[in-house]
């Protein structure tokens, strides 16, 4: 069993705390025993005092050594061995989870002193106490929050009292890294989602998405942390490789927004347009003549061509249609999930200065949105089999290969596409639009 025992001027406080929830269940099961203890109940004075005067003047008060020394002398004739003794003060070695496993794993028995007043008396401490422990670069009334954090954090990695070593071994400052966001249920609150990857039931993505994400915050948050991480296998290489890219993006101009496209837009999108084709004229997705202003303005016409802007300039833009593709029924090497209404991306580009800033990601969301709004249970887009960036960024949004579709294309050229789908998750008409 771990015993703890407190020496304190408010023992009920800091007893009734210490024996809630999990470590109270810990000690009615024997695993640990936690005992407090009024140093007054030490003093040979009628008034109980602890306290007196400091040598030398000065403001306040200090706890005086001789009731601390009888009550941590009381405390270690009830066992064979010296507990180690840890005195609470500003002034120590600031705690980590390093402090929590080594006082768990390699002792069985501490003393926690809590000081009031101005201080304690260092007579005591340099008689009695082993180390002292400060909970940060601030100054408490009382040792008794510092104790009581010492207490628990430590309590909580004594073998049994979690359900099992897993619980802790993920967390915060175990392996040096602070933990990734946590969510749960329901899967929208407050029109915010959950991440996408987090309802795949895909383990391997799950586990990815969380070391990347603990990365990034460690880096953020903590730079002095992350300066000491280990990051040296070939997977979190990769890892910080990514966030690099990530984080070197020029931040979007805010903000960012989508609309449906008008005749006004048509100059910004035809320079967007002719950056996007030296991209896929060479690769055979699109040619000299397509797409041309006249299939934008056929879109508009329908309603089905939208701008993305940032800071109000056009930064990209995308058709989506609900109408059915001719040519996805005749789908080869495959099939669609389900035979449901569906709506297609068509005809989309992002301005190159923007490319790699998450405007794409920003276009996925919005066609999602878009479609959700309608109703609609599927979204499916086709792209060339060469076109890397465009699968890239459709299957990072959980869009799954489904076989290969014809579409019209000028003689000579390559008419097969891959062609892509995914399950919307709120197909709802109205839901609320974060984008
Ligand atoms: C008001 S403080 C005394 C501060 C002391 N005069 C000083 O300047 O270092 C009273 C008691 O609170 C506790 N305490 C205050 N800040 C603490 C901290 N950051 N960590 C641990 N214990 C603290 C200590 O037990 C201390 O003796």
């Amino acid at each position: 069993m771990y015993h703890i025992d407190i020496m304190t001027l408010f023992p009920d406080t800091v007893g009734d705390v210490l024996s809630e929830s999990i470590l109270g269940r810990a000690q009615e099961r024997d695993i640990l025993r936690i005992d407090t203890h009024q140093i007054r109940d030490y003093t040979v004075n009628k008034q109980k005092q602890v306290d007196d005067y400091p040598y030398g003047g000065g403001r306040g008060a200090v706890l005086q050594a001789d009731p601390l020394y009888r009550c941590w002398e009381h405390i270690c004739a009830r066992y064979d061995k010296r507990p180690h003794t840890i005195f609470l003060s500003p002034c120590g070695k600031t705690f980590t989870q390093a402090d929590a496993k080594r006082l768990a794993w390699e002792q069985d028995h501490l003393i926690l002193v809590c000081g009031h007043y101005e201080g304690v008396d260092q007579r005591f401490i340099d008689e009695c106490v082993d180390e002292e422990i400060s909970l940060g670069d601030f100054v408490l009334t009382g040792g008794e929050i510092a104790a009581m954090a010492v207490a628990d954090a430590v309590c909580r990695l004594v073998p049994g009292v979690l359900s099992d070593a897993e619980c802790f071994e993920n967390e915060s400052h175990w392996d040096g890294l602070l933990e990734y966001p946590q969510y749960s249920r329901p899967a929208v609150w407050h029109g915010r989602e959950i991440p996408e990857v987090l309802s795949t039931g895909d383990h391997a993505k799950i586990e990815r998405w969380r070391r990347k994400q603990s990365i990034l915050r460690t880096r953020q948050r903590r730079p002095d942390l992350f300066e000491k991480l280990d990051l040296s296998s070939k997977a979190d290489q990769k890892l910080l490789a990514e966030l690099e890219r990530e984080l070197s993006r020029p931040p979007l101009p805010q903000p960012v927004e989508c609309r449906l496209a008008q005749e006004l837009d048509l100059d910004d999108m035809e320079v967007i347009l002719e950056q996007a084709k030296a991209l896929l004229v060479p690769i055979g997705q699109w040619n000299a003549d397509y797409p041309a202003r006249e299939d934008f303005l056929a879109d508009m016409a329908r309603g089905e061509c939208y701008v993305l802007t940032c800071g109000g300039r056009v930064g990209g833009f995308f058709t989506l249609s609900a109408r059915p593709e001719e040519g996805y029924a005749a789908i080869t090497d495959g099939k669609w999930s389900a035979d449901e209404p569906y709506a297609v991306i068509h005809r989309c580009a992002i301005a190159s200065q923007w490319r790699g800033s998450g405007l794409a990601d920003r276009m996925i969301g919005a066609c999602e949105e878009l479609a959700s709004g309608l109703g609609i249970g599927w979204l499916r887009v086709d792209t060339h089999k060469k076109n890397k960036a465009m699968q890239g960024l459709i299957r990072r949004h959980g869009f799954q290969y489904r076989g290969n579709v014809l579409v019209d294309a000028p003689p000579g050229s390559d008419c097969r596409r891959a062609a892509y789908e995914k399950r919307l998750r709120h197909p709802l008409p109205n839901v609320k639009k974060n984008f």
